[in-house]
């Protein structure tokens, strides 16, 4: 048996970070749910406790330095050394490039682009130390090209060149970094982007399953499988690479 990880999971009060989360519980791991608003975080580190793990609610706004440092500070004193990292956190600010805001623009590559950077840099240290780390990066289908996200597209292919430095830079110190990039996935996000677009989220649901190979969308479940493998002790030879997670192909 080797000894038990503590992971963070950032955006983990819902959706994909709240999947990701259960899963690497389940797996032994001790989480720290990481999300703006603390008390968010209640209910994924409930369901993670009361399914016999170990996790913590941790506010932090990963766009912000200061506020990331203090969080894997206190990550590592309640839970100890945070050695797999899963950069998860997100938002859309989406529109057309001529009705786009500077506003808009700033806001997703600062949590998506720069929250990815603050969380790994202060977490590296804890991973070259312990000569073991894993980071799960969260790209996107989007990273290949999507009508109305200019911003959210560019920090998504962004993290593609990201995860493949990191996996450069820090493959000597035994870590691994790898991104995910899902197609549609059932959350609050794709439910926002219905609302957008003004259609129902299950009409939504029931026309992109169509366009999918595998005839479904997913759920958060089909990456927390896929972030599951990434950051086990076997994957170790795996660093670098995008793997796309969306039922089916893509360029
Ligand atoms: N849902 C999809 O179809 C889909 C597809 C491809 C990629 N993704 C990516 O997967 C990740 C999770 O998406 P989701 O669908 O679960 O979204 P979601 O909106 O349901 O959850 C995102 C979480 O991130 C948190 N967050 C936002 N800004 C933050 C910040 N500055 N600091 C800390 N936490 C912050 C939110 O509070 C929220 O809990 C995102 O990076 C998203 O871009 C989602």
């Amino acid at each position: 048996m080797s000894e038990t990880r503590t992971a963070i999971v950032t955006g983990a009060a819902r959706g994909i970070g709240r999947g990701v989360a259960q899963r690497l519980a389940a797996d032994g791991l001790q989480v720290a749910v990481l999300d703006l608003d603390e008390a968010a975080c209640a209910e994924t580190v409930e369901s993670i406790t009361s399914a016999g793990g170990k996790a913590i609610a941790v506010g932090a706004n990963v766009a912000d330095a200061d506020s990331v440092e203090s969080a894997v500070e206190r990550v590592t004193s309640e839970l100890g050394a945070p050695t797999v990292l899963i950069n998860n956190a997100g938002i859309i600010r989406d529109n057309l490039l001529f009705k786009m805001t500077v506003d808009d623009w700033d806001a997703v590559m600062g949590v998506h682009l720069r929250g990815a950077f603050n969380m790994t840099k202060a977490v590296q240290k804890h991973m070259t130390e312990a000569s073991f780390g894993r980071i799960v990066n969260l790209s996107s289908t989007s990273a290949l090209g999507n009508r109305g996200q200019a911003n959210y597209s560019a920090a998504k292919a962004g993290i593609q060149g990201f995860t493949k430095t990191l996996a450069i830079e820090l493959g000597k110190f035994g870590v691994t970094a790898n991104a995910i990039a899902p197609g549609f996935i059932q959350t609050d996000m794709t439910a926002a982007t219905a609302e957008r677009i003004g259609v129902a989220f299950d009409d939504f649901i029931k026309f992109s399953a169509e366009q999918i190979p595998v005839q479904r969308v997913g759920q958060p479940e089909d990456i927390a499988h896929t972030a599951s493998f990434l950051v086990s002790e076997g994957a170790g030879f795996v660093s670098g690479q995008v793997i796309y997670v969306a039922g089916g192909p893509k360029d």
